[in-house]
C-alpha cells in the first residue's frame, strides 16, 4: 500500500504499521504528522452512503468495542471535516480536538486519562482503539472572532440587506461579545461543539464506526493537564470511537407531544403518525431495545471480557410509572418491561 510521507516534525520517529487510506493527522504534545494517502484505495463499498435520516436512526452511544480492528485514519478524517463544517456562531470555529490514537499514544498517559474519565466509561476507553478529546477554544472567541466574522462579507454570506456592516460589526457587535464573561462565552461555545461533535458522529455512522461520548467528571480539574491543553483550551467530551461490538437497537425517546409545543408553552405540538410512519420507512425510527438476543448479547460480550454479566434494573414500581398517563414515557415503550425490574 503505497503512503507517501509529506510533512513529518516529530520528536520521536512513528512508524505506521497498518493500513493507512486517507489524509492522516494526529495532534498530541504538539507534534504532527501527515499522511498522504491513496484515497482511490478506499473501497467504493466503504463510501456507499447512507440517507440522513437513515444514519440519525441508526447511530446509537456504543459501549463495547472490538479492540482488535482499528479505525481507518481517513474514517476519523472525515468525521473531524464534518464537525469542521458544522454551524457555528460568527463562524468563530472553536470546537477542536485531540485524536489520540492508542496505538502510538504513551501508555501511562492513557491510564491519566482513564483515571479522569467516570468509572463507568473505563470499559469504552479501554476498548476503543481511538479516543476523540473534543474541546473549544476560547480564543476563537476573544481574539479571532472578528476576523472569523469578518471573513462572511466577502464571502457573500451576509450583506446589508441581513442589516449587517463591517462598521456595525466592529462597533456595536464585537464590543458586546468581547464584554461577555468567561462562562457565558464557554456556554455558548458548548453549543458550537455540539453540533461539530453531532455531524462527527453522524458521519462516523454513515462509515460503519461506533462512537459513544464520554464524561470526564471524577478529576475535572485534572483533565486539562492531562491533556496538557493551554488556559483559554476547555477540553469538554472524550469520544470513543471504533467498531461496535455490540448490536443495539434504538433507545427510548420521551414522546413527542411532551416535547414540542405549538405556539405556546405546554400547549401540545401534535404527532404527526403518518409522518412517523414514514420515518419508520425510512429507518429514522427504528424497532427498540431490548429486542430478542439483546440482554443475551451483552452478557455473551462480558463473558468475553471477564466482566460482570449482572443487569442491574430498576425496582418494579418505577418501571411501572413509566406506562402511567402522566408519564413522558407514555405509549413509547415496548411491552413487557413490566417483567423486568426488581
Ligand atoms: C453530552 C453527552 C454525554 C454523554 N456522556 C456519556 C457517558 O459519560 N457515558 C456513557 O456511557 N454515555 C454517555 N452518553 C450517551 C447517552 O447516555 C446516550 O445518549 C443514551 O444512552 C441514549 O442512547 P443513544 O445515544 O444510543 O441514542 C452521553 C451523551 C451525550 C450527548
Amino acid at each position: 500500500m503505497p503512503i507517501h510521507f509529506v510533512n513529518v516534525k516529530l520528536d520521536a520517529f512513528i512508524v505506521m504499521t497498518n493500513q493507512c487510506m486517507g489524509t492522516y493527522v494526529l495532534f498530541a504534545n504538539h507534534h504532527y504528522l501527515t499522511l498522504k494517502p491513496n484515497l482511490a484505495l478506499i473501497e467504493e463499498k466503504e463510501v456507499n452512503t447512507m440517507e440522513l435520516m437513515k444514519a440519525i436512526g441508526s447511530r446509537r452511544s456504543i459501549r463495547f468495542f472490538k479492540p482488535w480492528k482499528p479505525v481507518e485514519e481517513w474514517k476519523i478524517q472525515m468525521m473531524l471535516q464534518a464537525a469542521r463544517y458544522a454551524s457555528c456562531q460568527g463562524n468563530c470555529g472553536s470546537t477542536e480536538a485531540i485524536v489520540i490514537d492508542k496505538r502510538i499514544y504513551p501508555k501511562e498517559k492513557f491510564e491519566q486519562i482513564i483515571e479522569c474519565a467516570s468509572p463507568f466509561n473505563e470499559i469504552h476507553l479501554r476498548q476503543a482503539p481511538v479516543v476523540i478529546a473534543w474541546l473549544l477554544n476560547l480564543d476563537a472567541w476573544y481574539k479571532e472572532l472578528v476576523q472569523s466574522f469578518a471573513v462572511l462579507f466577502p464571502s457573500r454570506a451576509i450583506s446589508a440587506a441581513h442589516g449587517w456592516t463591517y462598521k456595525l460589526l466592529t462597533e456595536v457587535t464585537y464590543p458586546r461579545l468581547m464584554s461577555f464573561p468567561r462562562e457565558r462565552t464557554e456556554a455558548l461555545l458548548r453549543i458550537e461543539a455540539g453540533q461539530a461533535i453531532a455531524n462527527a458522529f453522524l458521519v462516523a455512522t454513515d462509515l460503519g464506526l461506533g462512537c459513544c461520548l464520554l464524561a470526564t467528571g471524577r478529576k475535572p480539574t485534572e483533565f486539562p493537564k492531562v491533556l496538557g491543553t493551554p488556559d483559554n483550551v476547555v477540553p469538554i467530551w472524550l469520544m470513543a470511537v471504533g467498531y461496535a461490538l455490540e448490536s443495539p437497537a434504538q433507545r427510548p425517546r420521551k414522546r413527542f407531544d411532551r416535547l414540542f409545543h405549538l405556539n405556546e408553552y405546554g400547549n401540545p405540538l401534535k404527532e404527526d403518525s403518518e409522518v412517523k410512519e414514514e420515518l419508520k420507512r425510512r429507518k429514522m425510527i427504528q424497532p427498540m431495545d431490548p429486542l430478542p438476543g439483546r440482554e443475551e448479547e451483552i452478557k455473551h460480550i462480558c463473558r468475553m471480557f471477564g466482566l460482570t454479566e449482572a443487569m442491574p434494573d430498576m425496582p418494579k414500581e418505577h418501571i411501572k410509572a413509566l406506562y402511567n398517563e402522566d408519564s413522558p414515557y407514555y405509549g413509547e415503550l415496548p411491552s413487557g418491561l413490566e417483567d423486568k425490574g426488581v
